[in-house]
């Protein structure tokens, strides 16, 4: 249920058995929702947390690599796995697989428009084939208890949104998070939001909006849609702390915001995990979004750059947020 009343906004969606009030959610991003990473945005307010696409395929041949990216911690309080792949047999394997036990509930991937996932028949591509992607989400659906979403974009070759969100809801999935741009739109411009409007209006499952949610201003334009939820994905880059902001005026409330303790925390969780020889390589553009409004010479962000030690990177930052005070 929606309701308005002078700028006060309330919605209750249902995850499973977790009702969450006025959902906001951290997108799920390939190559950047980390372990850390969610960890940070969750205690900053994140209702529900979605782990980079994991290919179902390399689950079941190669589960190390996938094993790495869908580690968590209990700072998140909704988990979803999100998962990617064009054959049913395999998608279904993944629901099933130890991997993703710990997973409150999983996430189907059709919008993902990277031309070697869509050239496989995975991600967007589904969009134009309505009966595979059925498949796919009735078996994933058969195989697990737990409550299935489906991510997906307003069209590839076809334009068939409404369509496609009608046939998730035939299939029994619990919610979908539509974002409203097409695969040849990529990320420019803004996204439809009359289309998101429009879905909202077609289904009666919960829809959750994603899509250029970046401060106030934007949440609450894109919550006139009547949208169930709302999900951040570059508005977090950089600023795990939005989740705070965004919540500045409701019940999930945070008083301080310790913005170089956020950066340590995201890092410390990190090193527990992995190698410090993998870790200066892969941390570089987070440390680059964290100091992007920082006043920080040239030759400093260089080396945020071309990170080769990363406590020497927190050094450069800390001192950065200092002079930010
Ligand atoms: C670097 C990056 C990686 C992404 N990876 C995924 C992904 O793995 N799965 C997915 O469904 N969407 C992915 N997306 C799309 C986002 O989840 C989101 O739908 C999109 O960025 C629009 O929301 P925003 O304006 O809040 O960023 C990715 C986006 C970015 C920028």
């Amino acid at each position: 249920m929606t309701v308005f009343l002078f700028l006060c906004y309330y919605v209750y969606m249902k995850i499973g058995n977790k009702e969450i009030e006025n959902p906001i959610m951290l997108a799920p991003m390939a190559g950047v929702t980390d372990v850390g990473f969610r960890a940070v945005c969750s205690k900053f307010g994140a209702d529900a947390t979605v782990t980079e696409m994991l290919s179902a395929r390399a689950m079941a041949h190669n589960p190390r690599k996938t094993e790495f990216m869908t580690i968590t911690t209990d700072a998140e309080k909704v988990k979803i796995a999100q998962i990617f792949g064009h054959e049913p047999e395999y998608m279904q394997r993944a629901v099933k697989s130890p991997i993703l036990e710990k997973f409150d509930g999983f996430d189907i991937n059709m919008g993902c428009p990277a031309p070697k996932i869509v050239r496989n028949g995975e991600g967007a591509a589904l969009l134009d084939n309505l009966s595979l992607a059925k498949d796919i989400i009735c078996s994933v659906k058969n195989a697990t208890d737990r409550p299935v979403s489906v991510k997906f974009r307003k069209g590839n070759r076809l334009k068939n949104y409404l369509e496609f969100a009608r046939m998730c809801e035939d299939c029994g999935v619990d919610f979908i998070t539509f974002h409203a741009r097409t695969v040849a739109e990529g990320y420019a411009g803004h996204s439809d939001w009359e289309a998101l409007a429009e879905v909202k209006a077609k289904v009666k499952i919960p829809v959750v909006g994603s899509g250029d949610v970046v401060d106030a201003k934007s949440l609450l334009e894109m919550r006139k849609t009547g949208v169930d939820g709302v999900m951040i994905g570059r508005g977090a880059l950089g600023r795990p702390w939005i989740f705070a902001e965004l919540n500045s005026n409701s019940s999930k409330k945070i008083e301080k915001i310790d913005k170089f303790g956020t950066i340590e925390e995201h890092i410390s969780i990190l090193r527990q995990h992995f190698e410090d020889s993998w870790l200066k390589l892969y941390i570089r553009k987070h440390l680059l979004w964290y100091a992007k409004d920082l006043p920080l010479a040239s030759n400093l962000r260089l080396t945020l750059a071309t990170c080769n030690d990363v406590d020497e990177a927190l050094d450069i930052l800390k001192e950065a947020f200092l002079k930010e005070v």
